[in-house]
């Protein structure tokens, strides 16, 4: 797999991986991470795991895989890795204790709100057995004017995903355990710059998957 080094990208083995793993208590990981700033942020709550950051866009990586590796801000717990869901590198396969995904777009969040295969079972993969998912979707985007990437979406309540999003993400192995809208207090307090720049004037509307792996 892809993984950022500073400002290079490298290519990454699953035994080096797994090596790498061997050195903390466990591993998670930050799904369409953007600019990492919740990895940085529960690497440094959790020295003992080591906590991933997955986004296809590595120049939006960039900057925090710099920090990591520059001495004077040096974090030894966090992985960067270039990819897609859809193209989810086998090296990750069952490797995760707690999978995260904060304010997904593009077709990360079509395939979390429609239920969609491509994106369940690869997310599915990456977890160990009792894996814990955390995803949350900012609701805001069903606001006037829907973007017309959103405006064939169904709007997602709680309602729909347990009508809706209970089967098919069984069907990929994860099983729903929760879903909420979350508290703007809480939402403010989320360590992503999404949440950030979404909370500035009021929070987004929001809402909580919670899962685990069969
Ligand atoms: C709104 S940003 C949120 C970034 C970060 N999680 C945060 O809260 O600040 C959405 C992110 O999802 C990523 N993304 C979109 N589709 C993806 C996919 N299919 N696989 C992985 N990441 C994806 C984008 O590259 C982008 O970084």
């Amino acid at each position: 797999m892809r993984a950022l080094s500073g400002k290079t990208v490298t290519t990454m083995s699953r035994e080096a991986f797994v090596a790498i793993a061997a050195n903390y208590e466990g591993v998670d990981i930050d799904v369409g991470t953007g600019d990492g700033r919740f990895v940085l942020d529960r690497a440094r709550q959790h020295p003992e795991r080591l906590i991933v950051g997955l986004d296809p866009v590595a120049e939006a990586m960039q900057g925090a895989a710099n920090r990591v590796s520059r001495p004077r801000t040096r974090q030894e717990n966090v992985l960067f890795i270039v990819s897609s869901v859809e193209q989810m590198p086998d090296e990750l396969h069952r490797s995760c204790a707690h999978v995260f995904v904060n304010f997904p777009w593009g077709s990360l969040m079509r395939g979390l709100i429609l239920g969609d295969p491509e994106i369940l079972t690869p997310l599915a993969e990456i977890g160990r057995g009792g894996a814990t998912y955390r995803i949350i979707l900012n609701l805001r985007i069903f606001d006037d004017p829907v973007p017309i990437e959103v405006q064939e979406l169904p709007e997602v309540t709680v309602d729909y995903v347990q009508r809706h999003l209970v089967d098919p993400y069984r069907d990929a192995g994860l099983r729903i355990s929760g879903a909420r809208i979350v508290p703007p207090e809480e939402l403010s307090e989320l360590p992503t710059t999404w949440s950030r720049r979404l909370s500035y004037r009021r929070p987004p509307p929001s809402l909580q998957i919670d899962a685990f792996h069969e």
